[in-house]
């Protein structure tokens, strides 16, 4: 578009962008399994007006909003009382699971370099399981990722495993609590004795599970310690966008000291400008998300939470048991909340998302590993937990459907995958092949699995490269 010579009105400004949505999922009816974690009307539109609220005091200076700092030191304190942080305990908000992720590695390894300077190559030590976010932590502040497998029937890591994986370089352990892929829970406590007895920092991803399983736990449901009160964490990430029902744009990082925590702070005077003083990635930031926060904890309070984790922990035992009993679909180990991953070894996994997608449901397709299978994932959420039956029903039909359908011919793809990576130009031959898959250009390709069935079988080196030169198609 171009900026209109003169202004449009408001009404026609919404009603053209209402107008975009039109190919969107249909979050609001409950049918994507992921992406949105809908609390209810009531306390979705307390956040809302609270969110627009402070839609536009800037984060930027808690001198000229003191307001804002006191909605954030609230928030934080909240969730670390709830993470059974002690008085010492510090922290902050973010935008989100991956900038508090990427915090902590950054603190770990500036502290790092101010104790250990003899540290020139600093290294994380991960599970296989560990979010994204850590590699592109990894990615941006020059810290290698040292990876370790999970045990392939449990999907969880094993801490020998992880010890085994620490060097000399090692400045950081991290586990999840639970992983996004399965939903599975770390041995949190045995890697905590390990990170006392190696003097390391131990970072805890609850992105997803921080209020979940701490409301869980309250509700006498059988969750092994995951927060500080596990010697030897000393950082978490808690979303407060995902199980906290807050909208997005805010998580916290929080740190069991501020002999920690100081090293994630950046100051600098050495401009002509203002004087700045980052506690987080960002400068300038809208006051919204925090104090959507802010109103969504006060609003549900304990017994809020503590009504909505029992009942999506009732409908997520009714969706894994009616998964298990569709012939063909096998769930991967045994996910401690709300979020778990299935399997076929009889029918094409992203066929059925793509048959599941025509009935207007969002399941996300999730790619093999040389140790898991390809699977599909699905988080249950307030928002979602209503619609367990209508799932599993069109999950039969689809599934049933799909054996009579013709598969995907996976060995011929992987053939053609493997007579691109041998030829020349392999980046150039492959995005023909994606291409012809309607995965190019500046459209949206209608159908998943053709190309997932691609992406999957190829390298994740050239998968990555693949995948950044198609945003970059994509994106003005
Ligand atoms: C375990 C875990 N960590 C980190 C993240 C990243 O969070 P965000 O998407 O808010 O950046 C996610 C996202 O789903 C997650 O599940």
């Amino acid at each position: 578009m171009n900026i209109p010579q003169q202004g449009l009105s408001k009404e026609e400004i919404l009603n053209t962008l209402q107008a975009f949505k039109t190919r969107d999922m249909d979050w609001k009816a409950g049918k994507v399994w992921c992406y949105v974690y809908n609390p209810g009307e009531d306390p979705a539109e307390v956040t809302r007006e609270a969110y627009l609220s402070y839609l536009t005091e800037n984060g930027l200076d808690p001198s000229v909003f003191p307001s804002l700092l006191k909605v954030e030191t609230d928030v934080v304190r909240a969730v670390l009382n709830l993470l059974h942080g002690d008085s010492h305990a510090v922290g902050h908000l973010t935008t989100g699971g991956t900038e508090s992720i990427m915090l902590a590695v950054k603190t770990a390894r500036d502290k790092a370099r101010a104790e250990h300077p003899e540290i020139t190559q600093p290294e994380m030590v991960l599970p296989k399981t560990a979010h994204a976010a850590f590699h592109k932590a990894a990615h941006y502040l020059s810290v290698k990722p040292v990876i370790v497998d999970i045990d392939p029937a449990t999907f969880k890591v094993r801490a020998e495993d992880l010890r085994a994986a620490v060097t000399s370089n090692t400045i950081l352990l991290v586990a999840s609590a639970p992983s996004y892929s399965q939903g599975v829970l770390d041995p949190i406590e045995e890697i905590g004795r390990i990170a006392q007895e190696k003097d390391l920092l131990f970072h805890v991803d609850a992105c997803v599970g921080g209020l979940h399983l701490s409301f869980m736990r309250k509700l006498g449901y059988d969750v092994p310690d995951f927060d500080f009160r596990v010697p030897g964490v000393t950082s978490i990430s808690t979303d407060l966008h995902k199980y906290g029902y807050a909208a997005k744009g805010c998580s916290a990082i929080l740190y069991r000291s501020k002999n920690i925590r100081k090293f994630q702070i950046f100051a600098c005077t050495d401009t002509t400008g203002y004087t700045l003083i980052n506690p987080t990635m960002l400068s300038s930031k809208t006051g919204g998300p925090m104090a959507g926060a802010w109103a969504v904890l006060n609003f549900l309070g304990e017994e809020g939470y503590k009504t909505i984790v029992r009942e999506v922990q009732e409908a997520t035992k009714k969706l894994i048991n009616g998964v298990e009993a569709i012939e063909g679909l096998r769930v991967l180990g045994e996910p401690v909340m709300c979020m778990f991953s299935f399997k076929s070894d009889t029918i094409n996994v992203y066929q059925l998302a793509d048959e599941m997608n025509q009935r207007g449901w969002y399941i996300q397709g999730q790619f093999s590993t040389p140790l898991t299978p390809r699977n599909l994932h699905i988080s249950v959420n307030q928002g979602t937990m209503h619609n367990v039956d209508a799932l599993l029903k069109d999950l039969a039909e689809c599934v049933e459907m799909l054996k009579s359908k013709t598969p995907i011919d996976s060995e011929g793809i992987k053939a053609m995958v493997s007579a691109a990576l041998q030829g020349p130009d392999p980046e150039a031959a492959f995005g023909q092949l994606a291409a012809s898959a309607g995965l190019a250009g500046t459209e949206l390709p209608s159908e998943m699995a053709f190309i997932n069935e691609v992406l999957d079988t190829l390298p994740d080196e050239l998968c990555n490269v693949f995948l950044v030169n198609y945003f970059n198609d994509l994106y003005v």
